[in-house]
């Protein structure tokens, strides 16, 4: 008979999963259906990208298998990136290592470096795969909350010593899915200090990195003294270059651990499709100018959301990264039942705070990935429930 192996009973399946088949039925059932709770951009690579992958795909000798760390051009191509944004030096051999997209190498990191009983940080409320990769590996995970007190960053004087000796990991996250607060640089020096002092290795998912408004620009763990030593950092172009179906992402930093995934990946995969990792060396070697106006689309989008939720009373802090805004439920109810009421009775999708943890209880995550007409559409009929009418 088929049964699972144990360890499947420690992670559900996602609940994006299952937010996408209840819009499925809902769609199917005629039902006009505004999607904003998963983050997948909605406007697609600019033309330079799809180009270079059409052209490399009408190549005879692209179909075959590849390295499992890519192209010495595409890992130079990160490398050179760090350089010009963040005024960082890798060595695109060590120090770099192209991925399946972030997720995979946030998955499979964890497997490669955590044993039965390790300690894992994670901030609460947070990317769900840092959890379910710890608990897939048998982990112990250890929340640090991320609270609007202290502007959504985790208090690491509150983590007791006995838990951050046997801690591994520690794991953070700016511009912040799903909080979308960003992070100063002091907060980037005290978490390498943490780190030097208990021994473990800090990981820092940038997916957001280059989504950020008003000259805010967001910082790279690898800018503080120190960090190679103890950190990595994954980026992925799925955000920043408008490309999350193509799964391109990256691990940089400490060179031990970069070699380590690349070892468990040889494992795993089979490295990508050519054409993919040609066209993600376009994207990231060609004329970056388009983003500064991307990110303007996502800017305004931001303004007129969080100005609709103000108007209802609803409290959101306007966002200075990422492309999400993380507003708080109205009184007296869950996130999960406030988000449910929105889908079925006005049909608009959002992720509740919990699907990112205990301390995402009160809050909702809104995507900003609809256009402005959509998303005023979506914010009237908001408004409408908000105000007690029930059907838009
Ligand atoms: C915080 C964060 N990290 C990582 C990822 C994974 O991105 P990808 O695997 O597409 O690179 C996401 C995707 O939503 C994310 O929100």
């Amino acid at each position: 008979m088929h049964s699972s192996a144990q360890r499947m009973d420690r992670i559900s399946t996602h609940f994006f999963a299952e937010q996408r088949e209840k819009v499925r039925r809902l769609k199917e059932a005629g039902k006009d259906v505004i999607c904003l709770d998963i983050g997948s951009p909605d406007m697609p690579p600019p033309q330079h990208i799809i180009d270079s992958l059409c052209q490399s795909a009408n190549t005879p000798e692209v179909h075959g298998y590849q390295a499992h760390n890519a192209t010495e051009n595409l890992r130079k191509a990160w490398a050179d990136m760090y350089l010009r944004e963040f005024g960082i030096r890798l060595d695109p051999n060590t120090q770099v290592l192209p991925l399946l997209g972030s997720k995979e190498g946030i998955f499979h990191l964890v497997q490669a470096l955590v044993d039965p009983g390790d300690v894992v940080l994670l901030p609460d409320p947070y990317y769900p795969t840092y959890l379910k990769s710890v608990l897939f590996a048998g982990g112990e995970p250890y929340f640090m909350p991320l609270l609007s007190d202290n502007d959504f960053l985790p208090d690491l004087t509150l983590i007791p010593t006995e838990i951050a000796n046997r801690a591994k990991i520690l794991w953070i996250n700016y511009p912040n899915n799903p909080t979308a607060a960003s992070a100063p640089l002091s907060f980037y020096q005290e978490v390498i200090q943490f780190a030097q002092k208990y021994n473990l290795l800090v990981c820092h998912d940038a997916a957001y990195a280059q989504i950020y408004f008003d000259g805010h620009k967001p910082i790279s763990l690898l800018q503080i003294p120190g960090a190679e030593d103890v950190g990595i950092e994954f980026n992925s172009l799925s955000k920043s270059h408008n490309m999350a179906g193509w799964r391109t992402g990256v691990a940089v930093g400490n060179e031990k651990v970069v070699q380590t995934l690349l070892s468990l990946k040889t494992n795993t995969d089979s490295g990508h499709f050519l054409p993919i990792l040609h066209a993600a060396t376009t994207a990231l070697t060609h004329d970056q100018s388009w983003r500064a106006g991307r990110n303007e689309i996502y800017g305004a989008r931001r303004d007129g959301v969080v100005q609709r939720l103000e108007e209802m009373g609803l409290e959101a802090r306007t966002p200075t990264g990422s492309f999400f805004v993380w507003v708080k439920v109205p009184q007296g109810q869950s996130a999960t039942q406030f988000a449910d009421k929105l889908l079925e009775s006005c049909h608009v999708s959002l992720a509740p705070g919990t699907v990112f943890g205990q301390s995402g209880e009160g809050y909702c995550r809104i995507a900003l990935i609809q256009s402005e007409a959509r998303l005023v559409e979506a914010m009237d009929r908001l408004a409408k429930i908000k105000a007690g009418k029930s059907r838009p």
